[in-house]
């Protein structure tokens, strides 16, 4: 009977694990995908100016565009919050101005799209999983100095 009980149940309990195994894996896929997401947190001026931190999700952008496209041909240099953007030169068709224009991508009248930083989020770049670790500002990220030329 209880050998007859196993034989039955030893199959599902199997699939179970193994469902279980699938999921913790995806879940394993996906915090490793965020961690590379790189988001680059923009504060040159935008504090000063009251305005929530830009956050620019560089992922989101690499798997649309080459990187050329923006680090050749659009100029942006290769350090957070080494390129000294604003808004006139948004408006006037540089930078994120390029493609946020109402064209390529939506316009600049979705302030908040951009601005979603958390307010005082130094200029810096979420590369890799120890600023996801660490206890937030426990870290110097070195960018944040370059962002404060
Ligand atoms: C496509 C992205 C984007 C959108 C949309 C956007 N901004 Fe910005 N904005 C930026 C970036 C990038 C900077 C530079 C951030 C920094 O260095 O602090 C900036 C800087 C600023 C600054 C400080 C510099 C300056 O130009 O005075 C202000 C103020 C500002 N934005 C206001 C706005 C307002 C208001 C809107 C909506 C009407 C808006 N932004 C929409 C990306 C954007
Ligand atoms: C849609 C535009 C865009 C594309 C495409 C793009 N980048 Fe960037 N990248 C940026 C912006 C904007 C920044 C931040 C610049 C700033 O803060 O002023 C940046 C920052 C960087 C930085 C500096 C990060 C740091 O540690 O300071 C590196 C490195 C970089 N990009 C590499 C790449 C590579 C490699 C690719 C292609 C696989 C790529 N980028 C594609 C816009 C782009
Ligand atoms: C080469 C073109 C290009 C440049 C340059 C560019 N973007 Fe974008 N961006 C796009 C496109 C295309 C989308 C997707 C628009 C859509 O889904 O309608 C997008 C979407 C976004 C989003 C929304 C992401 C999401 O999860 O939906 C943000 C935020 C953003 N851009 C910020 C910026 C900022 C800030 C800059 C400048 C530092 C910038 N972008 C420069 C093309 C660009």
């Amino acid at each position: 009977m209880r050998t007859e009980f196993r034989k039955f149940y030893r199959p599902g309990v199997l699939w179970a694990l193994a469902l279980l195994a699938a999921i913790a894996g995806t879940m394993i896929t996906t915090s490793e995908a965020q961690a590379e997401y790189g988001d680059v947190v923009i504060n040159n001026h935008s504090d000063a100016a009251g305005m929530r931190p830009v956050v620019f999700p560089h992922w989101f952008h690499r798997v649309r565009f080459r990187c050329k496209v923006c680090h050749a041909d659009l100029g942006f240099k290769f350090k957070a919050g080494g390129n000294d953007i604003n808004m006139v030169k948004i408006i006037d068709g540089q930078f994120c101005g390029s493609c946020h224009n109402g064209k390529v991508a939506w316009a600049v009248d979705s302030c908040d799209l951009c601005h979603s930083g958390k307010p005082g989020t130094p200029t810096q770049v979420h590369e890799s999983t120890i600023n996801l670790l660490v206890t937030p500002g426990a870290l110097t990220p070195a960018p944040a100095a370059a962002g404060k030329r």
